[in-house]
């Protein structure tokens, strides 16, 4: 029992030194800026809009969030809300609230390069 004990005593202390080691070795800097294409252009035509349209309001949910909480059971019914942002998310300690994506240049995301928009 003693042996088993010195053992797994061994282990975990060898467990401690490798995360010990790691954690001080370990260096992250979050200060570079994301890189952005700024030269991509993406030619607005009527298809890629209902393309576009069919999405959002469809198989990629993103009316579900950008739409505020109460109204989530129209876009359920099929009605296509403007994305006004309003759903929250509370994972503590952040309070997250899916923002504004109307074409709304002040209010919403209509001021978006085309490179920052698919970064
Ligand atoms: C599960 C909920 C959810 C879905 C589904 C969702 N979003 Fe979002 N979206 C969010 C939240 C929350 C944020 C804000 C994130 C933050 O604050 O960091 C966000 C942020 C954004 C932003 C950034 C806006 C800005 O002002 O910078 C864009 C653009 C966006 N979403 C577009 C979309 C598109 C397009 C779709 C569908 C393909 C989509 N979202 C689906 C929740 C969602």
């Amino acid at each position: 029992m003693k042996t088993l004990l010195k053992i797994v005593g061994v282990i975990v202390g060898l467990i401690l030194i490798l995360v010990l080691y790691v954690n001080l070795s370990y260096q992250v800097d979050f200060t570079e800026e994301y890189p952005v294409d700024e030269s991509l252009s993406v030619e607005i035509t009527p298809e890629r809009i209902a393309q576009g349209k069919y999405l959002a309001y469809g198989p990629a949910h993103c009316a579900h969030c950008h739409v505020k909480m109460e109204d989530v059971a129209r876009v359920d019914a099929g009605e296509n809300l403007p994305l006004q942002g309003g759903m929250e998310f509370t994972l503590p300690p952040a309070l997250l609230r899916a923002p504004n994506i109307t074409p709304d240049a002040e209010t919403g995301i209509g001021d978006l390069s085309d490179g920052s928009f698919t970064e």
